[in-house]
């Protein structure tokens, strides 16, 4: 896919991952929709990328609120007339417990990284059906292939996209749409401080995985070379990917090995 021109909606795109995609996009001559929930990040993202007004539309969206998706939409077809890829990055990570967890917590966890982010995709498909081109890049996670202590709401929420979009993929396909997926390793983003707690506080900390992670512009231009190949799946990170094939074909030495780690962590 030639990127060149491209009206590409990016979500997620105040800070991290989003705001890496948003930069280097800007420099492919992409006209952008910056959607997350703080206006004035996005206002900062979209000055840094040196875009006009005329190529690129703040929207501000919480992904709670997913009832809102068509009306987003139309506000992008109202500014662009259409949309070539949908970018679905904007998500929330956890820190707790299982059973220290609210009922609440685990529903904002999934409204925002599995509802939302899904009913998004219902939204833009029609358009991309209709143009008979388009592309969903969704970011999940190496959490969305084996779970791990603290995290299992998000686990739960990362598996689940890969469900959801390995068989929306096969429904899309024959009208030109793609679905790729992408799922990082370790990225040095704020994504661990800003994670929830199991009462709903914010956890602000971050974590060292995240610190040692990859580089964000590193992360963002093997993304966007995966938006340009046909890829359907992309695994994005260092030697932590390690981790996905280490599970298929030793799962029990796995989880001993990953339950002697959190507990470690975890005191
Ligand atoms: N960093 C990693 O190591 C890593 C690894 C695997 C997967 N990921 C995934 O990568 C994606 C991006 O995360 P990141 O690492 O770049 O962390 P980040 O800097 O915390 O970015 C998260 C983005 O999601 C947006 N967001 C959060 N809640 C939202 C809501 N309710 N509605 C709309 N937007 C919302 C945030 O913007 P606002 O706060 O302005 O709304 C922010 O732009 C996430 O889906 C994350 O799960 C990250």
């Amino acid at each position: 896919m030639n990127l060149t021109n491209k009206v590409i909606w990016i979500t997620g795109a105040s800070s991290g991952i989003g705001e890496a995609l948003a930069k280097l996009l800007a420099k492919e001559q992409c006209k952008l929709v910056l959607s997350a929930r703080r206006t004035e990040e996005l206002e900062r993202v979209k000055k840094e990328t040196g875009l006009s007004d005329d190529n690129v539309l703040i929207l501000p969206i919480d992904l709670e609120q997913y009832q809102l998706t068509v009306e987003w939409t139309q506000q992008v077809i109202a500014k662009f007339n259409r949309i070539d890829v949908l970018i679905n990055n904007g998500g929330i990570s956890q820190e707790g417990y299982a059973m220290e967890t609210s009922a609440a917590v685990e529903q904002k966890i999934m409204n925002i990284n599995y509802f939302g982010n899904v009913a998004l995709s219902k939204a833009v498909a029609p358009i991309m059906q209709q143009q008979k081109s388009g592309k969903i890049a969704v970011v999940t996670s190496i959490i969305g292939k084996f779970g791990l202590a603290n995290l299992s709401t998000y686990a739960a929420s990362k598996h689940a996209l890969y469900g959801f979009y390995d068989s929306f993929r096969m429904e899309l396909k024959d009208d030109n749409v793609a679905v790729l997926i992408v799922s990082p390793g370790f990225v040095n983003t704020n994504v661990t401080l800003n994670a929830v707690t199991g009462d709903g506080s914010a956890y602000n900390k971050n974590s060292p995985a995240q610190e040692n992670g990859m580089d964000t512009t590193v992360f963002a231009k093997k993304f966007v070379n995966a938006i340009k190949s046909n890829k359907n799946h992309k695994y994005i990170g260092s030697k932590e990917l390690l981790t996905v094939p280490f599970k298929t074909f030793f799962p029990n030495t796995f989880y001993n090995l990953m339950h002697k780690m959190s507990k470690k962590k975890n005191g």
